[in-house]
């Protein structure tokens, strides 16, 4: 969690034109600040990020990278230690090919020999600033040709003795520059710790909603992959900038926790309404988005002609071998008024990626018997989902008898809304969950199981 500098601030360098708006060591300096003082800091957000447009234009006779001698008079080493000393951490950003997007020097020497890179001589130069984060973007380089240079650079980062997060790119250059090629997530979960999979946000509710398609189009292939320590980033939290609307802002904060996203605030925290900042803190969507399990939520039903979708993700606590459940409702009307939407429970839970839940679990908490913990008393009596030794997910049929029993112990879940906007009753398990949801809204509840 953190904050970067590209969706607002992008390559703005004129810092005559735009002396408070242009990419120099005071922007840099002024976020920290905000990320320490206004409560950003306390619940999570620690990374300040550094984009594109950093540096010279081209590297010194030594071909050392040189930050731009007149907006970082100071230079990256003494810009790292004001990071640090407001108890945060310091991201810069690189490009795999041999130059960034915005045409700046990059990590590659040369397209014709793969060999020839400043990998080493870069990860070092990083590491003796203090750096510790690494943005790594795939702009000038065949898309084709990523995977088999691009992970070196994780190596080089090992060998210069510094921990970096590092967030890649070509996995989004694979998928979208060329489409025929499908990236090799094992390869990206050994080599990054994140990894874009899409466009470049923007501040739109249509590049929100596009980001929301695509991921839920590909989440089959995403939620195996993604989890503590390598997560697909469907990019920065637009939040606070101009133009969401506060249930939009909602949105987006909602489905990037429901999906365990890095949240990367992508705005002008010097400049943002108490009503924004107050969604981009709200720490009960934090801890969905941290929860430790981290699975990613799966968009699992629909109603409306797909106007209202309902996204399912366990968490903890677990209770008698039972996870919780986050569940959010996007309405995606834009005509008339809120809308009551009504999914079954059991059909939600039953969808849920609760499989995967019984993995996370055994391998956070070393439980050599995953199967056996989801179907524990309790459990096992509604969901009836299992897992070999060798992770394979099973799905029993509930008998009979079974689904009576259950119906006469009617399970209930106590019901929390999120964002608390009102009261939620208990929900049965047998029963439906109704919420109202504004158009362009979301509302979001947690699930947990009551004791009786
Ligand atoms: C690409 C990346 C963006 C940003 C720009 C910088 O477009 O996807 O996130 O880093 O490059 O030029």
């Amino acid at each position: 969690m953190g904050w970067i500098a590209w969706e607002r601030f992008t390559c703005t360098i004129d810092c005559d034109l735009y002396p408070n708006d242009c990419v120099n060591e005071k922007l840099f300096r002024q976020m920290a600040d905000r990320l320490a003082e206004d409560g950003y800091k306390k619940v999570g957000y620690q990374y300040i990020n550094i984009d594109d447009c950093w540096s010279e234009k081209e590297r010194s006779e030594s071909m050392q990278l040189v930050p731009d001698k007149s907006r970082f008079p100071q230079g990256m080493s003494s810009l790292a230690e004001y990071i640090h000393s407001k108890g945060l951490k310091f991201g810069i950003y690189g490009d795999c090919g041999t130059k960034t997007c915005a045409g700046y020097p990059a990590q590659l020497k040369s397209e014709q020999d793969l060999q020839e890179n400043y990998f080493d001589n870069d990860a070092n130069l990083f590491a003796e600033w203090g750096v510790d984060s690494l943005k790594f973007d795939g702009c000038n380089l065949e898309a084709g040709k990523a995977e088999s240079i691009c992970p070196r650079m994780a190596s080089a980062i090992e060998k210069a003795r510094r921990p970096m997060v590092v967030i890649c790119e070509w996995p989004f250059y694979m998928l979208r520059r060329q489409p025929k090629l499908s990236p090799n997530y094992t390869l990206a979960q050994q080599a990054c710790n994140a990894w874009r999979y899409f466009d470049d946000v923007e501040d739109s509710w249509p590049s929100i909603l596009s980001i929301v398609d695509f991921t839920i189009s590909m989440q089959q292939n995403i939620a195996p992959y993604h989890g503590p320590g390598h997560w697909f980033d469907p990019d920065q939290l637009v939040i606070g900038n101009f133009a969401l609307s506060v249930d939009e802002a909602r949105v987006q904060m909602a489905l990037w926790c429901i999906w365990s996203a890095p949240l990367y605030m992508g705005n002008d925290l010097r400049d943002i309404s108490t009503e924004m900042a107050n969604i981009l803190k709200n720490v009960n969507l934090i801890n969905v988005d941290q929860d430790a399990l981290g699975v990613f939520g799966l968009m699992v039903k629909e109603d409306n002609n797909g106007n209202f979708q309902a996204f399912v993700k366990p968490v903890e606590p677990i209770k008698n071998g039972c996870p919780s459940f986050v569940i959010a409702y996007l309405n995606r009307k834009t005509l008339g008024n809120p809308s009551d939407v009504t999914f079954n429970t059991r059909d939600l839970l039953s969808r849920s990626p609760i499989a995967l839940a019984a993995q996370r679990y055994a391998s956070v908490y070393s439980n050599s018997n995953p199967g056996g913990l989801f179907l524990a008393d309790g459990c096992k009596k509604f969901l009836q989902y299992g897992m070999t030794k060798d992770s394979r997910l099973i799905i029993k049929s509930v008998t009979q008898e079974r689904r009576q029993e259950v119906e006469e112990k009617s399970i209930m879940y106590e019901a929390t809304d999120l964002f608390g906007d009102g009261h939620v009753e208990p929900v049965a398990l047998n029963g439906n969950l109704t919420l109202r949801v504004n158009p362009s809204g979301v509302r979001i509840v947690k699930l947990t199981l009551l004791d009786n």
